[in-house]
């Protein structure tokens, strides 16, 4: 509470909802190992090493990976499922995810998560699961671990093969992914904590599989160095805009006088290989530059650090109005990957918040809602969005399961992503902005209740 700031409610407060977790100058030791030689000795020594900070006694098979959907590709490929077999995916994820599994000709069918846990109903996982069920992909999102064991016996009674993507959720050595679960995924792309401006690892349970899918990602073409040398300059322009407050302030400034979005560009400049034919982007094998830069990252993780730096979202946790409502409280692990929070209103709470300065988001992520084949998606927030209801969350999330809608519906799934803002709080953030992130929260509670009863008394 001793940092200091000179900021009113109303002035801009310099900091984004989303930030990259690093520093500049790890963007530029990254560069510098762009134009290093490595031989082909110096790339087993840095994937072992890379290895073993992953491997448990469960898991002694790691495959460092050019990104999770390399890995989910390579492991599609590899099993050659028959035809439009089922993969169950936890209701929110990022679009590819959805699109590798159709591209391996499998239908993904969605099992809704709690909005409180982020987690799955293993009664709703069982639901699900039919005789062309083949996988079970769960999503640890937010930064949030969902409890997987029971999820795990379901799959195993079923003979489904079960996946972690813990592509969001990377919290340090102590958090590994489930002992029985199959495969475990950690990304350490641009956004996500621990960056190392690309990579994953791919935890793999079963030998067999491990040396299949090692065997055919070596015959993968190599990510280029220039490639990775053209996004760590893409990321330092980034990181300076978001993360560098008086830059910041000046690109909000810049911003709101020419009416654009800049937290929406800098997103779309961040995004990885989503044009084009997917496949053939991701199917790449890191190079030893971003090998070493991954293992050189995650050896500098410092776990006390990591978890002092989530003091600060549970310190605005403690302090929101209780209309809003953040994403995933009642989850296991109080870790943040950005600060999601739900509110009624979101467009009437980005534009209000964005006049008292506080420069909240909405689409902070790709994360979406996977819904089901054919089905026909209900008008749940429509009305929200607009800022004309009244309805608390609960009662929009349980009273809209109409005939209309599939039972497998992911409901829970489409209310959070209709009402989800991101808020600007995070480890950089000091705690006098914070508490004005709180004041100006409660400011549009207010105003949005007095917008309720006035629209009450309209009718
Ligand atoms: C939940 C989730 N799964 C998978 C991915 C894909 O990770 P990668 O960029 O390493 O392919 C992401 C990345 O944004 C994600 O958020």
């Amino acid at each position: 509470m001793n940092e200091s700031s000179d900021a009113e409610l109303g002035e801009i407060i310099p900091y984004g909802s989303i930030y990259i977790d690093c520093n500049a100058s790890d963007i530029v030791l990254a560069t510098r190992r762009c134009f290093t030689r490595y031989n082909d000795s110096d790339r087993r020594e840095i994937i072992t090493e890379l290895s073993s900070l992953f491997q448990s006694p469960h898991h002694t098979n790691v495959l460092p990976c050019f990104s999770v959907r390399t890995g989910l590709d390579l492991f599609l490929e590899c099993k050659k499922f028959p035809p439009d077999s089922e993969i169950i995916l936890s209701a929110i994820n990022i679009p590819d995810i959805v699109r590798i599994i159709r591209h391996h000709g499998l239908k993904p069918v969605p099992v809704d998560i709690n909005i409180d846990t982020i987690g799955v109903d293993p009664r709703d996982l069982e639901s699900v699961i039919t005789n062309r069920t083949v996988a079970v992909i769960v999503a640890h999102i937010f930064g949030k671990w969902m409890d997987v064991a029971h999820l795990i016996a379901v799959a195993q009674h079923h003979r489904l093969v079960f996946i972690e993507d813990c592509a969001e959720a990377f919290s340090g050595f102590e958090r590994m992914g489930h002992p029985e679960s199959d495969l475990i995924f950690f990304s350490f792309g641009t956004i996500k904590v621990c960056t190392a401006f690309g990579g994953a690892i791919v935890k793999i349970k079963d030998d067999f599989l491990y040396e299949q899918m090692e065997k055919v990602y070596a015959t993968y073409p190599m990510y280029g160095t220039r490639e990775y040398l053209a996004k760590l300059q893409k990321c330092l322009f980034i990181h300076n805009m978001l993360n560098v407050p008086c830059i910041m302030k000046c690109s909000i400034e810049l911003a709101r006088l020419f009416n654009v979005d800049h937290q929406k560009m800098a997103v779309n400049m961040m995004r990885g290989f989503t044009s084009g034919d997917l496949t053939t982007s991701l199917r790449k094998q890191a190079n030893t530059s971003l090998l070493a830069t991954m293992l050189a990252r995650l050896k500098q993780f410092d776990q006390q650090k990591h978890e002092k730096s989530q003091e600060k979202a549970n310190y605005v946790v403690m302090r929101l109005p209780p209309e809003m409502k953040v994403v995933g409280a009642a989850a296991r692990n109080k870790d943040f990957w950005l600060f999601p929070v739900l509110t009624e209103s979101p467009k009437f709470a980005i534009t209000m918040l964005k006049k008292l300065g506080v420069d909240a988001y909405i689409g902070s992520t790709q994360l979406d809602v996977i819904y089901p084949d054919d089905c026909q998606i209900p008008e749940v927030a429509i009305d929200e969005i607009e800022g004309e209801s009244s309805h608390s969350s609960s009662s929009v999330v349980s009273d809209d399961s109409d005939s209309s809608t599939s039972s497998h519906f992911p409901l829970q799934g489409k209310y959070l992503m209709d009402h989800v803002i991101y808020l600007p709080v995070h480890k950089n953030v000091p705690y006098k902005l914070l508490d004005k992130i709180c004041l100006a929260l409660y400011m549009v509670v207010t105003k949005q209740k007095i917008k309720a009863s006035a629209s009450r008394a309209k009718l």
